[in-house]
């Protein structure tokens, strides 16, 4: 069988050859499919385009289209996927962490000095302002792409996927502090601009860069029934409350499973630890450091909004909308939490209202 560690030598090389590139055709082209989609404003103005039955972000829809067509998975591809805000970016460093551990460990690994996303690329964000190939280290890429129009070369691969997913009140809230940061306003002070009444009726009318927040969870889930060898399908709270389970099923699940020496050196803690909320978030990398051009929002083809690497890092706590939202708010997104799942067979770890 082929090690982990050979596995990684021969996906650099692949990776060495791999050419991901920004083409003036193409983006004609998405351009011309661009201007005859239905399109509308999010609760902070930003364009919305509705695409494949979901709202889809200016800043994603093109880097999606071109993904749709272009994009080819290495052997051994992993994917995380995500709605915003879930906990992507801890999904992210972690994964990253498992796949570099045979080349670099704690204190050589490359998230301590590039930001996360850096580390691990966005397929739908990557291409169209960036002309340069995508110099991946590991096969490791993410997206937000619901799974009904993710890339046809990932669904009819044998890529694995780890989609991981969060109880939408705090997904809300956490959404309605980034996209102030995102507007460029740094703290509550500015959030009367769109009061989170207003972002909670979009929220829940899924006019957001990803759609519909529960039919992005659906379409992984029922994908993740259907292929379970494809798709580990995770929580962001059980993440949070079984670190070392979650992190060993993870790397199980991908193919690159701990040894028993490893675990003995206790190289899945010092990878938590490297990865942990309190340590990435006291990074220089990750708190002064502006988020690169790319991961930037595109209107109109210019990147009209840059925001600090640390919008990405606010609390990383379970159940902080009980600061933020009205026990109504929150009984409306529970309602919707179980109306929207009802007989599907998932459960989300929603924390209780009241
Ligand atoms: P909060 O705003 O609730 O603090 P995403 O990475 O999908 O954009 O999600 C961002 C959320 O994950 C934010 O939640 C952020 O603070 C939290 N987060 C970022 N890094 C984390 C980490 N290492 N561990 C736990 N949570 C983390």
């Amino acid at each position: 069988m082929e090690s982990s560690s050979s596995k990684m030598n021969h996906s650099l090389k692949c990776n060495e050859k791999e050419e991901y590139r920004f083409d003036p055709t193409n983006h004609n082209k998405f351009k011309e499919i661009m201007s005859t989609t239905p399109i509308r404003k999010d609760a902070w103005g930003f364009d919305l385009y509705q695409y494949e039955g979901f709202w889809c972000g200016s800043f994603q829809f093109e880097g999606m289209l071109s993904a749709q067509e272009h994009f080819k998975p290495q052997p051994n591809q992993v994917i995380l996927s995500s709605t915003p805000k879930s906990g992507t970016t801890w999904l992210k460093a972690l994964t990253f962490a498992i796949m570099t551990r045979f080349h670099v460990d704690e204190s050589t690994n490359p998230l301590l000095t590039r930001f996360v996303h850096d580390c691990v690329p966005f397929i739908e964000m990557n291409i169209r302002s960036s002309p340069q190939k995508l110099n991946l280290d590991v096969p490791l890429v993410a997206t937000h792409i619901p799974y009904t129009s993710l890339p046809k070369s990932i669904t009819n691969s044998s890529c694995k996927i780890v989609y991981i997913c969060r109880d939408p009140k705090d997904a809300f809230v956490s959404l309605w502090h980034f996209k102030h940061k995102m507007s460029g306003k740094e703290e509550v002070s500015a959030m009367e601009d769109v009061p989170l009444e207003d972002a909670l009726e979009f929220f829940c009318q899924g006019l957001n860069a990803c759609g519909l927040y529960w039919d992005h969870l659906l379409g992984y889930w029922r994908a993740s029934l259907e292929s379970p060898e494809m798709i580990l399908f995770l929580k962001y709270e059980d993440l949070k409350n079984e670190t070392v389970f979650w992190v060993k099923k993870i790397a199980q699940f991908i193919g690159y499973p701990f040894s028993l020496e490893e675990e003995n050196k206790s190289v899945v803690q010092k990878i938590i630890d490297l990865c942990s909320f309190e340590h990435l978030s006291s990074l220089e990398v990750n708190t002064s450091g502006m988020v690169r051009s790319e991961h930037g929002i595109m209107q109109d083809g210019v990147n009209t909004h840059k925001f600090k690497n640390n919008a990405f890092f606010r609390k990383g706590k379970v159940g902080d909308w009980k600061n933020h939202l009205t026990p109504e708010m929150a009984k409306r997104l529970d309602q919707i939490t179980e109306q929207k799942l009802a007989g599907s067979g998932l459960t989300l770890n929603v924390s209780p209202n009241g």
